[in-house]
C-alpha cells in the first residue's frame, strides 16, 4: 500500500506511477486522518507501505511524520516500509528523519528513494517555481524514474538512491528547526486585492484549515504549508508574507482541483 501525502500533486502523480508498476494501492492521507493520526487503523495486505510525500524544508512534513509516529499499521505477513519522497531539486537528510522514525516504531524498512518533480516552494525570497521546461522535464523524465525505483522494491536489493544536495546535515538539523519555528506558520497567509472569496483555497486544503469568513480565507492552525492554496488560486490572491509576491504557481498536470 502506498500512503501518500501530496500538496500540489507531484507526489500524487510519483504514487500514481508506482501504482502503475507494482500494482500497490494508493491510500491518499485525507484531512481527518491527517489532524487525528491516532485514529488510523490500517490493516495492509501486500506485504509492503511505500511513504510517498514531498520534502519541506530537508524533512518529511510534519503532519506525515506526525502520521508515521501514531498510526496503527497491521499487518499478516511481515511488513516492509519503503520510502519515496518527491522535491524540487534536494532532499538533506530527509530520509535518516523518515529513517529514525521507522525504527521507532520498529519496523522493518526497505528501499530508500527520492525524485525531483518541479519546485513549489515559493516563501522565501530567491525560491521560485520551475521555469516551464524545467518542470516538464523533470515530469518527462520521473516516468523511468518510477520504473527503476518499482524494480529496485520488487528486487528486495534494497538501499539508498537519493539526491543529497551539498551541506545536508546543515539543511535539516540547522534550518528545518527554523523554518518549523518562524515558517511553517498559518500566520503569513494573506490576500491581495485580486482576491474574489470564491472559495478555491478553502476547498482543496488538504488539512480543511481554511475557513471563508465575510468572503475571505482564513487560516487554521493546524497546516502543512503545502502552498495547495496559493497554486490553485485562480485570481493569484494567496501570499505568504511578503515573499510570494509575483511569483509563480504551478500544479502537477492532471491533478484534480475542485473548481
Ligand atoms: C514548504 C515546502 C518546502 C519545500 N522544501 C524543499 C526542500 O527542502 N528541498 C527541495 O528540493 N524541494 C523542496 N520543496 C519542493 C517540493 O518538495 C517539491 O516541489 C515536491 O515535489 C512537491 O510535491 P507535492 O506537489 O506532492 O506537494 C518544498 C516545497 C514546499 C511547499
Amino acid at each position: 500500500m502506498i500512503f501518500c501525502f501530496s500538496g500540489t500533486g507531484n507526489t500524487r502523480y510519483v504514487a500514481d506511477k508506482l501504482h502503475d508498476e507494482l500494482g500497490d494501492d494508493v491510500l491518499r492521507l485525507p484531512p481527518g486522518m491527517m489532524k487525528r493520526p491516532e485514529l488510523i487503523n490500517v490493516n495492509v495486505t501486500d506485504g509492503r507501505v511505500i511513504w510517498a510525500f514531498p520534502v519541506h524544508c530537508w524533512a518529511p512534513p510534519h503532519t506525515v511524520s506526525k502520521v508515521m509516529r501514531r498510526a496503527t499499521i497491521t499487518s499478516d505477513t511481515p511488513l516492509t516500509h519503503h520510502l519515496v519522497c518527491t522535491c524540487g531539486d534536494d532532499i538533506g537528510y530527509a530520509d535518516r528523519v523518515w529513517l529514525s522514525i521507522v525504527k521507532k516504531r520498529g519496523w522493518t524498512a526497505g528501499h530508500i528513494a527520492s525524485a525531483q518533480m518541479p519546485n513549489t516552494y515559493t516563501s522565501l525570497p530567491g525560491f521560485d517555481i520551475d521555469p516551464k521546461e524545467v518542470a516538464d522535464a523533470k515530469i518527462e523524465a520521473v516516468g523511468d524514474r518510477m520504473k527503476a525505483i518499482a524494480a529496485d522494491i520488487e528486487s528486495g536489493m534494497w538501499g539508498v538512491d537519493v539526491v543529497r544536495g551539498s551541506y545536508p546535515w546543515l539543511k535539516t538539523r540547522m534550518l528545518y528547526p527554523l523554518f518549523r519555528a518562524f515558517l511553517s506558520s498559518t500566520g503569513p497567509f494573506h490576500t491581495n486585492d485580486q482576491c474574489q472569496g470564491c472559495g478555491r483555497c478553502a476547498r482543496n486544503c488538504p488539512m480543511t484549515s481554511i475557513q471563508i469568513v465575510n468572503g475571505k480565507p482564513v487560516w487554521a492552525k493546524d497546516c502543512n504549508v503545502c502552498m495547495r492554496c496559493y497554486h490553485c488560486c485562480p485570481t493569484r490572491a494567496v501570499e505568504y508574507g511578503p515573499f510570494t509576491k509575483g511569483k509563480g504557481q504551478f500544479i502537477c498536470p492532471g491533478f484534480s482541483i475542485k473548481q
